[in-house]
């Protein structure tokens, strides 16, 4: 393929459409925005010249490459101008029927070899694909925020989806110094849906006044080497989109009991208390105010760190079991989509399986919640003496 003529279409130009676009630019694409917003086109026009400059001052590019991609960059007023693109990456607002009605409209004025992708987190492939006369040409492309920044891009063929659009996106994302790793159709794909317990069983302990925020993000830091605690990254994230992600795994799985969300966050979420976009969430971020200091307690930390670790090894257990990921992939997922300092299943064979089944029995025994269900994957490992 020659970048100099694979055209990239953006549409959707917030956040992550223009990190997106960025990032086609920087690897040498012609890009082509379309956003029905025209602030939102000129404040990605903005966005995205800043954020080269800021590459150069950093010594990441010149100024003869900085101008070669403000030079390949064109912003588009109808869905018609992107009738030269290759491929489009869709990356407007999370709603379905909306999407749905862009597609329709999109696919009549693009060529017939155009692939269109998604960046949804949340929506079904497949639900988004009935839009299409040419399903086949449809796929999910999931970049993580900021997209420049985040390595991970998650690709999810749908059911109607061509094969070879599969491979040709993993090769483009490798040229774009992206790991692609390859997900199922199902709810939360592969990142969103594991790391679910790094949030929900945090705020459960907090619920149950066994520890407080500060502590459990402690335990989470120091002794488990997580880059940020549950409570100060739902802050960062913010409980808006945090608490509809969570909700959205829950209703799409069919309200599995393990995915049930927190009272508390849907709290913070009616409330308005979104964390630092707002100045209040979990913590307050007023000027003058600290953060609460943590109760530095080891044996209570190892027991905090322990029952979020058993619940999240458990998820990347039965992603696994269920197919969602390889087992290279839902490992590259968890440490390059969220950091964490070791992928899951690495790190539940480090534990040890047996401890791992006991500690969630011992969870299930106390509650006698389906929450604290064993993936029958980490059953039969046991069984079966295998590692995961
Ligand atoms: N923000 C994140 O952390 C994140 C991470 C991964 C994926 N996503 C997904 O990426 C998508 C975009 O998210 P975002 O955070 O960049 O949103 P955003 O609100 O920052 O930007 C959305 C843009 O789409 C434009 N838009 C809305 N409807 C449109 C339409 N019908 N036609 C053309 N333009 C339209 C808006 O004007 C806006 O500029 C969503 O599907 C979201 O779920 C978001």
């Amino acid at each position: 393929m020659n970048k100099d003529t694979y055209v990239i279409g953006i549409i959707g130009c917030g956040a992550m459409g223009s990190g997106i676009a960025q990032v086609a630019l920087q690897n040498g694409h012609p890009v082509i925005i379309f956003d029905e917003n025209e602030n939102a086109r000129q404040a990605s026009n903005v966005l995205i010249d800043k954020q080269f400059k800021k590459r150069i001052e950093k010594g990441k590019m010149s100024e003869s490459q900085w101008t070669s991609c403000m030079d390949r960059l064109r912003f588009a007023t109808n869905l018609g101008d992107l009738k030269s693109c290759n491929l489009i990456i869709e990356a407007i607002i999370e709603d379905l029927v909306i999407k749905q009605n862009l597609f329709q409209k999109l696919e009549s004025q693009v060529s017939q070899s155009c692939i269109i992708a998604t960046n949804t987190s949340s929506l079904s492939i497949a639900a988004l694909s009935s839009a299409f006369r040419n399903p086949e040409r449809f796929i999910g492309l999931h970049f993580f925020n900021p997209a420049p920044l985040m390595p991970l891009v998650e690709i999810i063929p749908g059911i109607r989806t061509a094969h070879q659009i599969s491979d040709l996106l993993k090769q483009l994302m490798q040229t774009w110094e992206k790991q692609p790793v390859t997900a199922k159709d199902t709810p939360g794909f592969i990142v969103n849906r594991i790391a679910r317990p790094f949030y929900s069983e945090a705020l459960r302990i907090a619920e149950e006044g066994i520890a407080d925020y500060a502590t459990i993000d402690w335990a989470m830091k120091t002794l488990g080497q997580f880059k940020m605690g549950p409570f100060e990254l739902m802050d960062l994230i913010g409980h808006d989109v945090n608490y509809r992600v969570t909700c959205s795994v829950w209703t799409e799985l069919f309200y599995d009991p393990r995915f049930k969300p927190s009272i508390t966050q849907k709290r913070w979420f009616e409330a308005g208390l979104y964390g630092r976009k707002t100045g209040q969430g979990c913590y307050s971020y007023s000027e003058h105010q600290s953060l609460p200091e943590p109760q530095k307690n080891t044996e209570l930390g190892h027991y905090i760190l322990n029952r979020i670790l058993v619940m999240l090894i458990n998820e990347a257990a039965d992603a696994l079991y269920f197919g969602v990921a390889s087992a290279e992939d839902i490992e590259i997922a968890m440490k390059k989509g969220v950091n964490y300092p070791i992928g899951l299943l690495a790190w539940g064979n480090q534990l040890g399986i047996s401890h791992v089944v006991q500690t969630l029995d011992d969870l299930y025994n106390t509650y006698q919640e389906e929450r604290y269900r064993v993936s029958p994957k980490l059953r039969a490992c046991l069984r079966l003496n295998t590692p995961l």
